[in-house]
């Protein structure tokens, strides 16, 4: 019965959807435990938001757990951008729970409006309506997958509820009367989803349960980082789902008892999509971050922002493997860091505990892809790594070394 959950260890982007692609090579079933389309996920060409990307590999199961946040219309899109590719996407490989949330239009609207209201203390979010659904989802003012597939008369007074509540906050709060929250087009689009994902809705946790009795592989993919976590991360500045190993037996199902192995993602250098104002210890100066930008191609998979760059935060990433309970890490970027003639890491002083720096050279090849092994690796590339390892204290189990699923090695 082993269980695989794969973690961003920092503020997301860490290169997840090309690990868990990876894996899921061997894997049965493929699980997103939380997020909505807030996330991006990578793999070759496709940028995935909703649907694991375990979908790439034809004999892996994949399911959307009940901690993810759904937007119909978006989940829709994808799964028609997918097939149209050549990629076939059925009841057969892909399932969603019947008690994840659906993003409503007022979740969107809302959204907007509460990071007005913050004013300085904006938080910078993807404006996908991420906050205010797993606020009515705690509230338990949520309209679920078990709800869309209701009929018709049931729907619609579920429905009505939900909108009376949201149309009177909006209009009362916030003065907003406009065409997103005119209640025939809700409708009319509810209805849609229902016949387009109705094939695919079912109670997920049985399908879980069952493979693992007959000792199947499962594979758990996380969306966004440990420290984007509302709970662990750098709150407020944080997403509203669980991003954590508790939040993926939260978001699935998944009993502690079953997990065999916590796969924890880290970038070589950090990054992180926020307000300028947000406090980012670790930052680069502004030349570096910015080679580095251009080299990697760091920005928003979901809204194209430039992401924030920063040196490797080891205490930060200490308390991440502690709080998720890593057995292994993944290493990603390493080709990308060599554009830098020399790199720093922030460590801990063991004597006075304060915040450190170590400067190592890097200045490496930033095309690695013909090393197979991690003695091909540059020496200072395995020199950094090395350190890395120590430091943080966990093994470095698999360091991808460029963008495509062969361009990996396995230690
Ligand atoms: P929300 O999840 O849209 O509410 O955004 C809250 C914060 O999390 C913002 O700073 C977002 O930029 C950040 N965030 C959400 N999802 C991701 C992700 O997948 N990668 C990186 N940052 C993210």
């Amino acid at each position: 019965m082993p269980v695989t959950i794969v973690i961003g260890a920092q503020w997301g982007d860490e290169g997840k959807g090309k690990i868990v692609d990876y894996l899921a090579q061997k894997s049965d079933i493929c699980i997103r435990f939380n997020g909505g389309d807030n996330a991006g996920h990578t793999v070759g060409e496709f940028k995935l938001h909703l649907v694991p990307c375990g979908i790439f590999n034809s004999k892996t199961v994949c399911i959307i757990g009940n901690g993810v946040a759904i937007n119909p219309n978006n989940l829709i899109g994808e799964i028609e951008h997918l097939e149209n590719r050549g990629i076939s996407v059925s009841s057969k490989n892909l399932r969603i729970s019947t008690r994840a949330h659906l993003i409503m239009p007022w979740h969107i609207i809302l959204d907007g409006f509460q990071e007005e209201e913050r004013g300085q203390g904006k938080i910078g979010t993807t404006k996908k309506g991420i906050g205010p659904v797993f606020s009515d989802k705690i509230g338990r003012f949520g309209f679920r997958m078990e709800d869309l597939i209701l009929e018709r008369n049931k729907l619609e007074s579920k429905l009505k509820e939900l909108y009376e509540r949201a149309r009177t906050i909006l209009s009362k709060v916030y003065n907003y009367h406009g065409e997103d929250m005119d209640y025939g087009l809700i409708i009319q689009d509810l209805l849609r989803y229902q016949s387009r994902l109705f094939p695919y809705i079912t109670a997920t946790e049985p399908i879980i349960w069952k493979a693992l009795d007959k000792g199947k592989h499962i594979l758990m993919e996380g969306a966004q980082g440990t420290l984007l976590d509302p709970d662990f991360g750098t709150y407020p500045q944080t997403t509203s789902s669980l991003c954590t190993t508790n939040g993926a037996l939260q978001g699935s199902g998944v009993s502690w008892k079953d997990i065999t192995e916590v796969i924890g993602v880290v970038k070589v250098y950090t990054t992180r999509v926020c307000e300028k104002i947000h406090p980012f210890p670790t930052e680069m100066p502004q030349n570096m971050g910015d080679i580095l930008r251009e080299q990697a191609g760091e920005y928003g998979a979901t809204t194209g922002r430039s992401r924030r760059i920063g040196w490797l935060d080891i205490p930060r990433l200490k308390y991440v493997a502690r709080i998720n309970g890593f057995t292994a890490l993944v290493v990603t970027r390493i080709d990308n860091l060599g554009v830098l003639p020399s790199v720093k890491i922030c460590y801990q002083d063991a004597k006075d505990g304060r915040p450190k720096y170590i400067k190592m050279p890097a200045g490496w090849k930033t095309d690695l892809t013909d090393c197979l092994t991690f003695s091909d690796l540059p020496g200072d590339a395995q020199k950094y790594l090395k350190k890395v390892e120590k430091l943080i204290g966990v093994p470095i189990s698999i360091i991808s070394v460029g963008p495509e699923r062969n361009q990996i090695i396995v230690r």
